[in-house]
């Protein structure tokens, strides 16, 4: 268990896992009651771009580093982008928020925010980040147990991110799996949005079996590509995968990813889509 997610912030699996996590956070903030968000897989909060792991991948570059500096990024993307530069208000960029980051600045004085880290130095990392606030609770403990302990939130209503490294390949799916399922009898009405990477499509099909079948009676997808799925050796694209997706989340997918394709393409057979998998 190593995976450091300093050598890949910035890149565009978190331009696209981030710009999705915005637009469902806005989309439960608009209702005025509050609500708790989990990031159960929260990395350390804050990442340097010049830092010697950013700097060695360089993977930002294709990721955020493609949109920072655009005074006329597509609107679907202006929310985002606007979100990263209020922590580079010197205008250069030099610093990438990670997941925790981005929620906390979205979430009202009201919301809750609970994270996981296994990591030590990670966990300890997002303690300094957040000392002082109090809407946030960090709990150095697998996310996946946590969920099963602290589901349902009192507010009763929110988002559940799961972002997990995905060291175990295909076996983290069945993680997932089980984790939701679990969720699900616990609190049926959360909002649960899972991070997964696209190397083969084929690796993804039982995952998307699985949840088409239930127990969520409404599920979408959003994926990615920034290359053909054709070698299972690198990183292609990346999916989110919705359970509970907040009214209407659909349109503003639809408008995002075809943006988040032309954007974040590393190839001309770079492609984007939205479709349910369960429910409408
Ligand atoms: C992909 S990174 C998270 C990135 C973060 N969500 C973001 O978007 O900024 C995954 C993180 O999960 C941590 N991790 C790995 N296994 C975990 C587990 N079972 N429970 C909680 N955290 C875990 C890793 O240490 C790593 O920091």
């Amino acid at each position: 268990m190593n995976y450091r997610h300093a050598f890949h912030a910035g890149n565009f699996a978190d331009v696209f896992k981030h710009a999705i996590l915005l637009a469902l956070l806005d989309a439960l903030t608009a209702k005025d009651k509050p609500l708790c968000h989990f990031d159960t897989h929260a990395g350390r909060g804050l990442y340097e771009l010049c830092g010697d792991e950013a700097q060695k991948t360089g993977e930002w570059r294709e990721g955020i580093g493609r949109i920072f500096s655009d005074p006329d990024a597509p609107a679907p993307l202006r929310r985002y982008v606007e979100a990263i530069r209020a922590f580079n208000p010197r205008g250069a960029l030099r610093v990438y928020p990670g997941s925790p980051l981005l929620a906390a600045q979205a979430l009202r004085a009201d919301d809750r925010l609970v994270l996981c880290e296994t990591q030590d130095e990670e966990a300890a990392a997002l303690r300094e980040v957040f000392r002082g606030d109090s809407r946030v609770h960090i709990h150095a403990r697998d996310g996946y147990a946590a969920l099963n302990a602290l589901l349902p939130p009192k507010e009763r209503r929110g988002l559940v991110l799961i972002d997990p490294p995905f060291e175990a390949q295909d076996g983290e799916f069945a993680a997932i799996e089980a984790a939701l399922a679990k969720a699900h009898i616990r609190w049926p009405n959360g909002v649960y949005a899972v991070w997964y990477p696209i190397k083969s499509h084929r690796a993804i099909t039982p995952f998307h079996r699985h949840l088409a079948a239930g127990p969520f009676d409404h599920v979408v997808v959003a994926e990615l590509l920034v290359q053909p799925d054709d070698s299972p050796l690198r990183l292609n694209g990346c999916g989110m995968l919705i359970a509970n997706p907040p009214w209407r989340i659909d349109a503003t997918l639809s408008a995002l990813l075809p943006v988040l394709r032309v954007v974040l393409a590393q190839s001309s057979a770079a492609s984007a889509r939205v479709r349910w998998l369960r429910g409408e």
